[in-house]
């Protein structure tokens, strides 16, 4: 019957001070380990949440004076221009993707007039929509994001998913998208044009921008 007792005795012994020394070491190098371990998966993981410094917005794509070339064939007939777009956006590797843009030849004033929708209202695009004589479209549906075509027989831009249909200056003119096509920046610089590619918020009657570059 005195066993418990005992037991107890020795759980509450707190041993030598060489015993209490070495426990010491051993709760302290356990402590530091979790917090080394811990630090190795942290730094990587909190490291790939911040994006790289050349991120959104800086991820222009050079024209080749040959896209360039194609680029100012553009009349009020649109024209379809494929390019290299070169994509960044923080937290991946930068990519290089064989896309396309739609471009047509504008006047500031006529473009104004005809796309109120780009210049009213909450929209607020910020870059100009008509650059060295031309606008350029983004080819995304802005319904629910498939491609149209410039449709020449009809004159007019037609998406095939569900059958909306736009002018050659993208306004909007039947189907279910919400809004008109949504423009793309084109700039030059050091005598190179260039383009870079947004995202926008699809099936909303804004022109509310996700993302750029
Ligand atoms: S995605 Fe173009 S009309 Fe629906």
């Amino acid at each position: 019957m005195a066993q418990p007792e005992a037991h107890a005795q020795a759980y509450l012994d707190p041993g030598t001070p060489e015993e209490q020394s070495r426990r010491t070491f051993m709760v302290n190098a356990v402590l530091t380990l979790g917090g080394v371990i811990t630090l190795a998966i942290a730094v990587p993981v909190l490291t790939s949440l911040v994006p790289a410094a050349d991120a959104v917005g800086n991820a222009w794509s050079p024209l080749t004076p040959d896209e360039w070339a194609a680029l100012q064939k553009a009349t009020s007939k649109p024209i379809k221009v494929t390019f290299t777009l070169h994509q960044v956006d923080g937290y991946l590797p930068p990519e290089d993707d064989a896309e396309f843009v739609w471009a047509v030849k504008a006047n500031e004033a006529d473009f104004k007039a005809k796309r109120p929708d780009l210049f009213e209202g909450s929209t607020k695009i910020p870059y100009p929509l008509v650059y060295l004589g031309f606008t350029i479209f983004s080819p995304i549906c802005p319904h629910l994001g498939c491609r149209f075509s410039w449709v020449d027989a009809q004159n007019k831009f037609i998406c095939p998913c569900h059958g909306s249909e736009f002018t050659n200056i993208g306004t909007h003119i039947a189907g279910p998208a919400p809004r008109g096509l949504d423009p793309l920046p084109l700039r030059a610089v050091n005598g190179k044009a260039e383009l870079t590619w947004i995202e926008y918020k699809q099936n909303t009657p804004d022109h509310i921008v996700l993302r750029i570059g």
